[in-house]
This record gives structure tokens, sequence and C-alpha cells, in this order.
């Protein structure tokens, strides 16, 4: 019911991280905490890719760091976040990541899957 011309549509996309900005590892290790089954992370791959490779599906929505539906909990190691939606605490408690897009800081990154 509206003119076309007083419509408006924006759509927002992450800003892409800039190479060696962070101190993650170009590649890490993620271990499934139920299995102890562990998959290699390369620095061309998301952690959801890696983990899809072995049959591990993480749901996902924007894939770019911004809704937080692949968010999964952090048993142990140390995350390089690169999402745009965990709260400050949720930063530095590094009890979740998102998978989509964060990175590993530590050799290996233990999953709460
Ligand atoms: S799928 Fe949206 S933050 Fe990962």
């Amino acid at each position: 019911r509206l003119p076309a011309d007083a419509i408006h549509l924006e759509r927002f996309t992450a800003e892409p991280q800039a190479p060696g900005s962070d101190a993650a590892l170009d590649s890490f290790d993620v271990q499934l905490a139920s299995s102890g089954k562990t998959v290699r992370v390369d620095s061309k791959t998301s952690i959801v890719e890696a983990l899809a490779a072995i049959g591990i599906e993480v749901d996902t929505s924007c894939g770019e760091g911004v809704c937080g539906t692949c968010m999964v909990d952090v048993v142990s190691g140390e995350p390089e976040h690169r999402d745009h939606c965990l709260s400050k605490a949720e930063r530095a408690s590094n009890s979740v990541i998102c998978c989509c897009v964060s990175r590993s800081r530590s050799p290996v990154l233990v999953l709460d899957l």
C-alpha cells in the first residue's frame, strides 16, 4: 500500500577482518567434548566448514558473525572472537564462540558438541 519511493531497504554485512590483525593461529584443532573427535581447521576453512566435513552440522544463518545462530559453548581453549554479536562479557569469558567466523588463539579448541 506504500508507494515504491517510500520504501527504503538497507542490507548490513560485517566488516571483513584484515589479515594478520589478530592473534588467531593459521590452523588449529577443534575437539568435540562429547566424543573426543578432533578436526583440523586450516586457514581457508571456517570451524563450521571443518565440522561439516566430519558430519557435525552447526546451525547457521548469516555466516558473517552477526546473528549468533552458530554460537557454541567453549569447554577449553582460547577463541579469537571475530563476530559482531557477542557481548563484552561473553567475549571476556571465552565461554562461547560463533563458529562461522571466529578462530582460535590456542592450538586446540574444545567445543561442547
Ligand atoms: S551464522 Fe550468524 S553469527 Fe554465525
